[in-house]
This record gives structure tokens, sequence and C-alpha cells, in this order.
């Protein structure tokens, strides 16, 4: 399995990552910003993606993103083929596009939004804390992003200060080292059903 930066030699992928972005978050019935190919083109065009092949075949991808003149970036548009699923690709898509962000913007702070507890995991292993959205970017075109989320009507009404998604946030300047302390996915878990009760409105039995 091949985890590397790609390249223009990996344009012809563009309509399977699509595809394969489209087709996870209709199948998990989550929120999800939609991707064009014309836009997984241009991230692979300037070299700010990742992509794992299995020889020829498509394995996974992640792109960063940059905001606010360059003082945050993110990792989004993370996928890993079914194919291809709890075999830590993920976790090596995210080492390889964290430490490629690290080296090209070093200033600019990580972040990401997610429902999932993969990615959170993930991120808490690479140093990312949980983080109120004040704490991120405000800049609009990144929060524009979720107005193609089915969970934008929640970000609108508490006027952007909260959603299904948690923050997280990874600050070169805090630190340099990785955690010394475990991931506790039950206390992940347990915010993800608060914020699910109290933001769906789930009808107490
Ligand atoms: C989420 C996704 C990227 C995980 O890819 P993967 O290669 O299977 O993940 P990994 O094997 O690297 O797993 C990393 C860790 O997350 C855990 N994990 C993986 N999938 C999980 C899930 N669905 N729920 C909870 N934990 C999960 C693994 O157990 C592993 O933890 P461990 O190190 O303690 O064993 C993949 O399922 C996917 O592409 N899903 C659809 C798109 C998506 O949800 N993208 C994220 C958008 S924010």
């Amino acid at each position: 399995m091949l985890v590397i930066i790609a390249d223009s030699s990996h344009i012809s992928y563009a309509t399977i990552i699509c595809d394969t972005i489209a087709e996870s978050a209709s199948h998990r019935g989550t929120g999800i910003a939609k991707r064009t190919p014309e836009y997984i083109i241009s991230k692979i065009e300037n070299g700010n993606a990742v992509i794992a092949l299995d020889g020829e075949k498509f394995a996974g991808f992640c792109y960063i993103e940059s905001w606010g003149h360059g003082k945050f970036v993110a990792n989004s548009g993370l996928i890993v083929h079914p194919d291809y699923r709890g075999q830590k690709l993920a976790k090596k898509i995210k080492k390889k596009i964290f430490d490629h962000s690290l080296e090209k913007y070093p200033d600019a702070k990580i972040f990401g939004i997610t429902t999932g507890l993969a990615v959170m995991k993930i991120n808490y292993e690479l140093g990312y804390e949980p983080v109120t959205f004040s704490e991120l970017t405000d800049d609009p075109s990144f929060w524009n992003g979720c107005t193609t989320c089915k969970n934008f009507d929640i970000l609108s009404r508490t006027d952007k200060k909260m959603c299904l998604c948690t923050g997280m946030l990874y600050d070169p300047k805090k630190k340099n080292e990785t955690h010394k302390h475990e991931y506790n996915r039950k206390v992940f878990k347990r915010l993800k059903n608060i914020k699910q009760h109290l933001f769906l409105k789930k009808k107490s039995k």
C-alpha cells in the first residue's frame, strides 16, 4: 500500500474519490460537505492532497484546506474505500497529511470538525484537543461548506456556536508532544449522544 502526496498523475482518481465520499455519506446518513471532481483536482494540483493506492486501485484520500489567510488549516475529506477499512489506513493517511500540513504551513493551527469517532480518535492521538467552535476559524468560506450538510439548520439556529460535529484543534505553538493520556472513547461517545439528544430533539421513551 502506497500513501503519498498526490500529484498530477493522480487526477484520474478525482471521480472515484467524489463518488466514494458521496456513497459513504448517504450510507452513514450523516451530514457531509459535498465535493466536486474539479475541487479535488485543484487540491491534487496544488500538492495539498494525500492519496493511498493499492497498486492502481484507489484506497483512500484526504486534503488540506487553508482558512483565515493561512492562520488555520484543516485536513478534510478523509475517505477510505470500503474494501480497505479496518486496516489502520485512515490513521496512516491522517498522519501523512498532518506531517505535510506542519511542513507546508508551520505557523497554522490545524483543525477539523467531525461526527466520526474514528476521526476523533485519530486526531486526539495526533495531539488535537476538543474545542468549542469559537476557537476555530471565523472565515465564512469555511462555514459556508456546511450549507450542504443535512444538519445545517442546527448550525444556523445556534448562530454557528455549536452543531453535531465536535471541533478539534492542534496548536503547534502549544505543544510538540504526543498525548500521554489515553483517548477515552466513552467520553467522546457520550458527548456525541448528548448533542444528538439536544439538537435532534429525540423523543424520550
Ligand atoms: C472513518 C474512516 C475514514 C475510517 O477508516 P479506517 O481505515 O477503517 O480507520 P482505521 O483502521 O485507521 O481506524 C482508526 C481507529 O478508528 C477506529 N474506528 C474505525 N472505524 C470506526 C468507526 N466506524 N467507529 C468507531 N471507531 C472506528 C479503529 O478501531 C481505530 O482505532 P484503534 O487504533 O483503537 O483500533 C472510514 O470508515 C471512512 O472512510 N468512512 C466514511 C467517510 C468518513 O466518515 N470520513 C470522515 C469524515 S470526518
